[in-house]
């Protein structure tokens, strides 16, 4: 039997930290076997944001940028096909389609756009970034995804792919998969400062492109638990980001275990918490700094790899939405 697909991306606005690997790369990393894996660089995405020249421009650096993160992370591009989104047109006709399929009330009580308006001041949003989601379902199930790995603030619009996956299917028989959303281990990482989200904007984040000294300072400079002012003092280790990194990176159960208790009972201080920490993620980091300059050696990987995976995607795409007309009666005339 055919194996099921896992289609997932990134906008390329910057580098990849740790929330991302724990939110969505694990999982991407995990099933590369066990299933057809798609990522896709989403720079039409990324214009919801800004159109400004010079950003648009910067994009594609950025997308080069995101491969050799992925790259990085354990992605291997023998087995996923990586693929920028504007290589692959024929989405954008499949997300005209779909844009029909949902109204314009449905898509503004998508959390996320509140949230974007917020945080970037946006007060009216364009058509396109209401049309995100849309865009987004166009992505999934162009390529028929079954299983999209996320991170938590993305299941809504995994929702209205799944929406629009069965309104398509009701109205004109059964083309698309209704897909699942698949959560990381750790939904939201903290960031470094203490606030619930690592996040680029927040410049609270620790890369996975970051090197020891940089990941070492980072660590140092964390928020912890602000009422132990000395190290007698017990402390909590819950909802302090200090604790939820070793949680995540430390594979040494028991010396978490240990650290939380002597916390707790005020017979630890913060710098030897932290310094081992450092120790876990830089040891967690480091077969990434590895895997990365072994693929730098190759100058023009990233576009290789972009080309190839369109290469690929091109004709899964022309041939789901040819099936799409079909069943809409919009068939080709020209072939009839
Ligand atoms: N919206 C996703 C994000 O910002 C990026 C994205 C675009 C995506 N198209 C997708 C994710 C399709 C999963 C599936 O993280």
């Amino acid at each position: 039997m055919a194996k099921k697909r896992i289609l997932t991306g990134d906008r390329p606005t910057g580098s990849l930290h740790l929330g991302h690997y724990v939110g969505t790369l694990a999982n991407r990393v995990r099933l590369q076997d066990e299933y057809e894996v798609f990522l896709l660089v989403a720079d039409y995405h990324a214009l919801t944001r800004t159109t400004d020249k010079e950003h648009v421009v910067a994009t594609r650096q950025f997308s080069r940028g995101l491969v050799m993160d992925l790259l990085a992370a354990g992605i291997d591009p023998e087995k996923t096909t990586i693929y920028l989104q504007s290589d692959v047109p024929s989405v954008c006709e499949l997300h005209l389609l779909f844009s029909m399929l949902t109204t314009v009330p449905r898509l503004e009580r998508v959390p996320s756009l509140k949230d974007v308006m917020d945080a970037e001041h946006i007060e009216n949003p364009t058509y396109g970034l209401l049309g995100y989601p849309v865009l987004q379902a166009a992505d999934i199930l162009h390529v028929k995804g079954n299983l999209v790995p996320v991170g938590k603030d993305q299941e809504s619009h995994i929702e209205v792919t799944r929406e629009l996956a069965r309104r398509f299917n009701f109205l004109y028989g059964e083309v698309f998969p209704e897909p699942d959303a698949l959560i990381g281990e750790v939904p939201t990482l903290p960031g470094t400062d203490g606030t619930a989200k690592m996040s680029k904007s927040l410049n609270n984040a620790i890369y996975l492109s970051d090197d020891a000294k940089t990941v070492e300072q980072k660590v140092r400079g964390m928020y912890t638990d602000p009422a132990r002012i000395r190290a007698d003092i017990p402390g909590n280790p819950d909802g302090n980001p200090v604790f939820a990194y070793h949680d995540a990176f430390n594979p040494n159960k028991a010396e978490v275990e240990e650290l939380k208790d002597r916390y707790r009972n005020g017979k630890v201080g913060d710098v030897e918490v932290k310094k081992k920490l450092a120790v876990a993620l830089n040891n967690f980091l480091e077969p990434m700094r590895e895997r990365r300059a072994k693929y730098s050696a190759r100058p023009n990987i990233a576009n290789e790899i972009l080309a190839a995976g369109a290469a690929k995607v091109r004709p899964i795409s022309q041939e789901t939405l040819e099936q799409a007309r079909e069943a809409m009666g919009l068939g080709r005339v020209s072939e009839q």
